[in-house]
């Protein structure tokens, strides 16, 4: 059971038993409960953390829940918004739960009267596709309600946020990995139904405000988008992060619902504007624009010759160059936000392209080794296999940084 939950804990799968954490189901996080043991390991204790791929917040909402004062950065804009309101929005709202109540639940009477049935179908500049008819039309007219009848900023926050967290499964598509168009049987005809998502995703938020709002007792800072620009020195004393893997995930198309309804993009013509500011991970990120300065560290030379003989992309090469420049970027800019004797937990896994095995965990080690971080431990969370067999681990190495 401990084993299985230490496998677990790699996944997002334990926050979605968790108040807050369980909002919206970032298949890429990792598990509050990850966070915690490794805080729990560092015996000076730890207080402040910063996450230069904040993702959905996991690792400084779990700080927040401790008094630990946290800082993020992260390239996809609805990531980072969700990231703020899970924390300082949901602070803010418990301190004011009266007003924010009364708001939502006005909302939800509304809504309760609504004539959906009269809603009729609408354009959604490219995006319709994604959806039914006449669930576009339902969650166009959701959100007309929420800009309506929300004055108050952070009760307008939350209802927006509700509706983001329903889109993909009240939409034609299913996240396995990347989102995709669902296939026949990957649906049920109840999960079309936005209206009744709706009221339960706000039901639970409002919920979780109320009961569990207490637990923030810190707020969180966005300091830049990209993580190879942030310029703070000695700010923290600890880093927990799970880097982009060298597997291709397109973390913006995968969430480019969220970001249309939130605003972010007009239509998918956009996304790339966000894409490329990600660090360089899969195929999609090269481009002549984002390869035209980067450079081979010495760390990744042998198996660039490997991949040179058998890659069977042009764009594999300079990805994989492009991921291990990138990381080396990130690494300077970690030695000096941290500060000295500061920890770093990094949960990284391993790739291979051609049948050529990258052993990312050992070339970052060697690139955060040349920045003054020391490896110290490291444990194995799950083994997984590649589509050609070769067995692949994720595993989380532990630094101590000596400057
Ligand atoms: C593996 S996910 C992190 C998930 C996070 N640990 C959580 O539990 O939600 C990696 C994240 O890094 C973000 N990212 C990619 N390139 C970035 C960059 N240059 N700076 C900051 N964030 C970046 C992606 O958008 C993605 O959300």
């Amino acid at each position: 059971m401990a084993a299985k939950i230490k496998q677990l804990s790699g996944t997002f799968a334990l926050n979605k038993s968790e108040p807050i954490h369980r909002w919206y189901p970032y298949i890429e996080g990792f598990s509050s409960s990850l966070v915690r043991d490794e805080l729990d390991k560092i015996q000076e204790g730890v207080s402040s953390l910063y996450d230069p791929f904040g993702g959905c917040g996991t690792a400084p909402l779990t700080a927040a829940q401790r008094g630990i004062k946290s800082f993020y950065s992260e390239t996809n804009p609805f990531m980072a918004y969700l990231c703020d309101v899970k924390i300082n929005v949901v602070k803010a709202a418990y301190d004011k739960f009266d007003v924010v109540e009364q708001e939502l639940n006005h909302l939800l009477e509304i809504i309760d009267r609504f004539p959906f049935g009269n809603c009729i179908p609408c354009e959604y500049q490219g995006i319709e596709k994604y959806y039914r008819p006449d669930v576009l039309s339902k969650l166009i007219a959701l959100m007309n309600l929420i800009e309506e009848f929300c004055q108050d900023e952070l009760a307008s926050k939350l209802a927006k946020t509700s509706l983001a967290c329903i889109l993909v499964n009240t939409s034609n598509m299913v996240r396995r990995g990347d989102l995709r168009y669902a296939k026949k049987g990957e649906k049920l005809e109840t999960d079309f139904d936005i209206v009744y998502h709706y009221r339960q995703k706000l039901n639970e938020i409002l919920h979780d405000v109320k009961e569990y709002g207490n637990s923030i007792k810190a707020k969180t800072v966005q300091l830049s988008e990209d993580a190879r620009q942030i310029n703070e020195i000695d700010l923290v004393d600890c880093i927990v992060t799970s880097p982009p893997y060298l597997n291709g995930t397109n973390y913006i198309r995968n969430t480019k619902l969220e970001l249309k309804l939130l605003g972010f993009i007009d239509n998918e013509g956009d996304l790339p504007k966000y894409h490329s500011k990600g660090i360089i991970a899969g195929i999609n990120n090269v481009s002549k624009r984002n390869t035209k300065n980067i450079r081979i560290v010495d760390e990744v030379r042998n198996i660039v010759e490997k991949l040179e003989q058998v890659a069977y992309d042009k764009r594999i090469v300079p990805m994989v160059i492009g991921y291990f420049y990138d990381m080396d970027r990130v690494f300077d800019k970690l030695h000096h936000i941290l500060v000295n004797n500061g920890y770093l937990i990094l949960d990284i896994g391993d790739s291979q392209f051609a049948g050529v095995h990258i052993p990312t965990h050992d070339i970052l080690t060697s690139l955060a080794a040349k920045k003054g971080f020391a490896a110290y431990d490291t444990t194995v969370l799950r083994s997984r296999r590649s589509k050609n067999g070769m067995v692949l681990t994720q595993r989380i190495i532990r630094y101590r940084l000596h400057k």
